[in-house]
């Protein structure tokens, strides 16, 4: 299922499109090309459809267009996203108004942290690894804090697809298609390397490599392709970068340190 929503409120012409990238698990994509940078949303069409990532406020007027497409917007039931950013959950508060069923759920923490102040209505608080009953898909949040950032950070693992919907992780720049099997790492390291978004602890590297034990068969990235690979090996391979790179750091840090590195002149 391809379909596209469209908008001209902005400059340049801005499509949501909107891919099957697992059974009943959809992807809506909207690729900003002043910005050359795609925002991803994943929706679960079950009994209890569930939507992972709101996008930004700005994009709810796509994005919604692009659920109903599937699902009609005021069925929604559940609103979850990684951690509390714009672009993963700026648009809750017009969800919750939109669908008058619809509840926040998001990690214990998280909600403790942010999401009880942010939301207009209550949250569901989640335990890491308690799993949310969907009726015909079932997810499991997965706490992951500070990977790839924000305390709050956790994941999704829907588990009847082995679909991981794995949020800023191998997040790339550009556009790309709905669903690869070309390797992700070099993109995801690429775009590392530019925005340094991820937070490079001790804890990275083993919290990744632990996701790789789900052995997932899809891998919904928020900024990037999905990707239906070789997953384990992927994450695997980015828990092994992140190593690379702590180990890097770790020896620059304890090295010499020069006024210039450390910004006096
Ligand atoms: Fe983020
Ligand atoms: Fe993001």
């Amino acid at each position: 299922m391809v379909e596209e929503t469209r908008s001209t409120s902005r400059e340049a012409v801005v499509e949501t499109q909107v891919d099957e990238i697992a059974p009943d698990i959809y992807r809506l994509s909207t690729y900003i090309s002043d910005e050359d940078f795609m925002f991803n949303q994943f929706l679960i069409d079950a009994e209890e459809p569930l939507l992972f990532q709101t996008g930004l406020r700005s994009l709810f007027p796509l994005v919604s267009a692009a659920v109903s497409r599937v699902v009609p917007v005021e069925r929604m039931r559940w609103i979850t996203f990684g951690h509390v950013e714009a672009d993963e959950c700026g648009s809750m508060n017009l969800w919750l108004a939109a669908a008058p069923n619809a509840q926040v759920a998001h990690g214990a923490l998280g909600c403790v942290v942010s999401v009880n102040d942010l939301a207009d209505r209550p949250p569901r608080p989640l335990q890491d690894a308690e799993v949310m009953d969907l009726g015909g898909r079932r997810v499991r949040r997965i706490e992951t804090p500070h990977v790839p950032h924000g305390w709050d950070a956790g994941l999704f693992f829907e588990e009847t697809t082995g679909t991981l919907l794995c949020g800023d992780l191998f997040t790339a720049i550009g556009a790309s298609p709905a669903l690869t099997e070309q390797e992700i790492i070099g993109p995801a390291l690429a775009a590392e390397d530019v925005f340094r978004a991820t937070c490079l602890t001790p804890s990275t590297g083993p919290t990744i490599r632990a996701l790789a034990d789900l052995q997932p068969t899809t891998l919904a990235l928020m900024h990037g392709p999905a990707f239906a690979g070789d997953c384990v090996q992927a994450l695997r391979d980015l828990a092994a970068a992140y190593d690379d790179r702590l180990a890097a750091e770790g020896a620059r840090l304890h090295g010499p340190v020069s006024p210039v590195d450390v910004g006096h002149s």
